[in-house]
Parts: structure tokens; C-alpha cells; sequence
């Protein structure tokens, strides 16, 4: 079977040609127009999906040598995300599977995350699949290859966001996650005793707000200069690894109660990146005889590859979400 699939619900615009279990063509743009802005500015991320679709998907149709009407099922991430972003991605994918009359599958951008481990791993279920991004940390209960049980989340900010944000006030450039690491080599993490606000809590809810004020202080008290600034990026990652492996094994500790022996765990989206708090986590799940999945690196950030994994997966003969409308707010839960 031959998927196109888009994804354009935040600042990457991606398109992919899936054939099977094959990325036959993968491109990803990510918008560097919001750098100067130390964040997303959601208008910016629709005008610059609008200016780059039609020339990138050219450009994946003809690297791929694939006519577009040999393509089976057209695919777009339709939420959660930027309504404007969503809009533009999904009204032209729609468009091609009209124009070609073919059907077109809405995608939710989480499970295409959740599920992005499956496409290069052999899953151990039941396993637990934590997703950090910069809108979403949540824990999730797979038990089974269809089955999504939320277990705990953020109660404020997003992991990948408390990065950015703190990236921001230390002056350094957005996306902060990969500023951070690269400083916090050249740091000392135990210099600051950074607080590790929910880790006495019995439940797998995160909160990094109060980290972030915290580190705010601390900035208002010091001076900007390098030392400071790479102790305080190492510190914060060490504070972070640790406040990750004690809710992992705080969720583990709590299925074990309900007889759910977990035997796997997938870490998704882009703070996935990190290979610093990756050696952390392998030290600890190595021992325990638990498996790490992670995504391929292209599709750990925002890809199209994990959309249209996911519509390869779910989509069955006869489906056709035409009329399906983007939402910001969609959820990952079936009966949600
Ligand atoms: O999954 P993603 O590309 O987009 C969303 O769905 O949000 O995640 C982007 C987030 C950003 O907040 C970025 O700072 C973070 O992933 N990130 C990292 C690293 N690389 C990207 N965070 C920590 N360490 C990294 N190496
Ligand atoms: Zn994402």
C-alpha cells in the first residue's frame, strides 16, 4: 500500500511517500522564522505550511519517481495542534485525495508519536510510552498494539517547553532542548539543587512550572555569564532524568499492584533527542530487563514517517474522513 501523508500541526512542514513498512521519501522543513521570536508564533507557522506544500510535495513526488495516482491513501494530521496549521496541512491533502480520488485519512499527531516505536521496534507489551514534546508530557498504558490508557501528565508545562523557556531566559536560541544539552556537557549538575516539584506524589503526573520560577530566581540573582549558564543547564538535566526515571518506576510499581507486569518502554517526540538523559534511562531499564524503544531520528521531532505509519495501521478498506474537521483540542483516547 502507498501512503502520502503531511504534518503541519506546529513549525515542521513534512510530507512522506510510505510504501508498507518502507519511507520511500521523506522531507522535513523545519520553519526557522520563529528563532527570532523565542517561541511559535502560530500565524507565522500557517503562512509558511501555505508558501512550502505545493514546492515540497513536488519535490517528494519527483525525488520518489511515484505519480501521484498510483497513490493509494492520502493521510494528514488533522489534531492536536495550530488550528491555522492544521487547516492548510489537511484542506491540501484533502484536495489531492479528491483531485485523485482516493480516500483520505485524518491522523491525531499524538498517536502518530505514541505508535512512532513500532515502526523500527518489535514492541514488548504491556509497555509504557512516555511522550515529551513541546506541548505534551504524558505517560501512556499500552497493552496491546490498539490500546491507549492515559496514566499521568503535566499539570502545567510541557517538558520540551520548560526547556525552550528556560533556554529563553538564559538567553540562548529556540528550540532550547538542543542548546541546553549540547552546554550542559561542559557543566557541573550537581552545582544547583534544583527542586523536583509532584516526586512525592503516588501518581504519574509531572509539573516543571515550578522549576522554571525557580531558575528565575536564581537568574535574577547571578550574573548571565557562561559558567552559570552551563552549570545551571546541566543541573536542570540532571534534575529533569531524575524526575522522568521516578515516574517511570513509580508507574511500573503501581501496574505491578494491578498484575500488569510492564515489559517495554518507548520514549517519543522531541526531547527524545536527548542522549543525555537516554544514558540515564538505559542505565536504569538495562538492569531491570525492560526494553527502550526509541524512534528512528526522523521521526523523533514532527514528521510526516509517523503519520503515515499510523494511517498504514489503521487505515481499512472503505474508511474516507473527508469531511472530518481539524481540531486543536483532539484526543488520543477513544473515548475522549
Ligand atoms: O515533538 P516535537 O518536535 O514537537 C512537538 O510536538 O512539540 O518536540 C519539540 C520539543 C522542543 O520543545 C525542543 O526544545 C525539544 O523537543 N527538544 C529537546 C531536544 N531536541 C528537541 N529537548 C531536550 N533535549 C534535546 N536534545
Ligand atoms: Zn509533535
Amino acid at each position: 500500500m502507498l501512503v502520502f501523508a503531511t504534518e503541519t500541526s506546529c513549525d515542521e512542514t513534512s510530507i512522506c511517500i510510505m510504501e508498507d513498512r518502507k519511507i520511500v521519501e521523506h522531507l522535513i522543513f523545519s520553519q526557522e522564522i520563529h528563532n527570532k521570536h523565542g517561541g511559535v508564533v502560530p500565524e507565522l507557522a500557517s503562512r509558511e505550511h501555505l508558501i512550502k506544500l505545493q514546492d515540497m510535495s513536488e519535490k517528494l513526488l519527483s525525488n520518489s519517481n511515484i505519480q501521484p495516482k498510483n497513490i493509494d491513501v492520502f493521510a494528514a494530521t488533522c489534531g492536536p495542534g495550530l488550528i491555522g496549521s492544521l487547516l492548510v496541512g489537511s484542506t491540501f491533502t484533502k484536495s489531492l485525495a479528491i483531485n485523485y480520488n482516493k480516500p483520505f485519512i485524518a491522523i491525531n499527531h499524538l498517536e502518530g508519536h505514541v505508535k512512532s516505536t513500532s515502526f523500527n521496534n518489535n514492541i514488548k507489551y504491556p509497555q509504557l510510552v512516555l511522550l515529551l514534546t513541546g506541548g505534551h508530557t504524558q505517560m501512556y498504558l499500552m497493552n496491546e498494539e490498539t490500546n491507549i490508557e492515559l496514566l499521568g501528565e503535566s499539570m502545567d508545562d510541557a517538558l520540551g517547553e520548560a526547556f525552550d523557556k528556560i533556554a529563553k531566559m538564559l538567553g540562548l536560541n529556540y528550540p532550547g532542548g538542543p542548546e541546553i544539552e549540547k552546554l550542559a556537557k561542559y557543566g557541573d549538575e550537581n552545582y544547583f539543587d534544583l527542586p523536583k516539584p509532584l516526586i512525592n506524589d503516588s501518581n504519574c503526573n509531572f509539573s516543571f512550572s515550578g522549576i522554571k520560577t525557580y531558575i528565575n530566581l536564581l537568574i535574577k540573582k547571578n550574573k548571565l555569564e557562561d559558567k552559570f549558564i552551563k552549570n545551571l543547564s546541566a543541573s536542570f538535566q540532571k534534575t529533569i532524568s531524575e524526575i522522568i526515571i521516578h515516574k517511570l518506576l513509580k508507574g511500573i510499581e503501581k501496574l505491578n499492584d494491578d498484575y500488569i507486569s510492564i515489559k517495554s518502554i518507548s520514549i517519543v517526540g522531541g526531547v527524545a533527542n536527548n542522549e543525555y538523559i537516554k544514558k540515564k534511562l538505559e542505565n536504569i531499564f538495562d538492569s531491570k530487563k525492560i526494553d527502550l524503544y526509541y524512534p528512528l531520528k526522523e521521526m523523533k521531532n514532527d514528521n510526516a514517517a509517523m503519520i503515515a505509519w499510523v494511517c498504514m495501521q489503521n487505515y481499512k478498506t472503505g474508511d474516507n474522513d473527508i469531511l472530518f474537521k481539524p481540531n486543536p483540542r483532539m484526543s488520543i483516547l477513544k473515548n475522549k
